[in-house]
């Protein structure tokens, strides 16, 4: 390891333990957030953490009156994993994904109670099988999706045809407003878009519903 990247490592390890100085560390989390994605662009996709607007929106799309199996992908530092926490209740089935270690490690120590997987979001069947869960009503993404690789990309929609209740969504939060609507329509037969202008930068939130049988990645 040269001296650049151990210090970088040093300097994220010092923003971690920042991060994780309370439940709601907002300020450390950006800092996190943005050397994350200074160091690993398109996989994190956005420089700072979704903001309540953001998070308030996606929830939106969920019925917490009725029992169901909720999949949070991409959980990042945790903004929305809070709220989901917040509105549990002993009818819901909760799993977090997330593959960046650094945030696996603020999320076990912020919501202990939360089941979570450190691992690829675009690989789950085996690990929920492991947990029991095959059929999933809500899989909330703050994946980079459109930036994923093509096989990853083919994986994740063979798991949501496969996995999501025939009533199941997928909702998807983006930074780029609207841009991708006809992409999430060539992969979903029904998509809502939501815009959510108190994000910064401003973005939106795809719900998507019915995985397509087959799909084109481009037109
Ligand atoms: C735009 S951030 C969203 C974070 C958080 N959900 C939020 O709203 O602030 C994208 C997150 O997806 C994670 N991620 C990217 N690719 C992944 C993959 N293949 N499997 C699991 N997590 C992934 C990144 O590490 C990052 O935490």
């Amino acid at each position: 390891m040269n001296s650049d990247s151990s210090n970088a490592n040093v300097a994220q390890s010092e923003l971690v333990e920042s991060a994780l100085a309370s439940r709601s560390a907002k300020v450390s989390d950006f800092s996190l957030f943005f050397s994350k994605f200074v160091a690993k662009g398109r996989q994190i996709s956005s420089a700072v953490p979704s903001s309540p607007s953001m998070v308030g929106t996606v929830l939106q799309s969920v019925d917490f009156s009725r029992p169901a199996t909720i999949v949070e992908l991409g959980a990042g530092t945790g903004p929305i994993t809070e709220q989901i926490v917040e509105h549990l209740r002993p009818h819901h089935r909760f799993v977090a994904v997330e593959n960046d270690r650094d945030f696996c490690g603020i999320l076990r120590r912020r919501f202990p109670e939360v089941t979570l997987l450190e691992s690829d979001a675009t690989r789950l069947a085996d690990p929920l099988a492991k947990l029991g869960i095959h059929k999933v009503d809500y899989v909330l993404s703050g994946l980079p999706t459109p930036s994923l690789p093509p096989r990853a990309m083919l994986r994740l929609m063979h798991w949501l045809r496969d996995s999501l209740t025939p009533n199941g969504l997928f909702v998807q939060i983006t930074v780029i407003p609207v841009l991708y609507l006809s992409f999430y329509r060539r992969l979903f037969d029904q998509v809502d878009y939501r815009s959510v202008w108190l994000n910064v930068p401003p973005g939106g939130v795809y719900q998507c519903s019915q995985p397509r049988k087959s799909y084109r990645r481009r037109r």
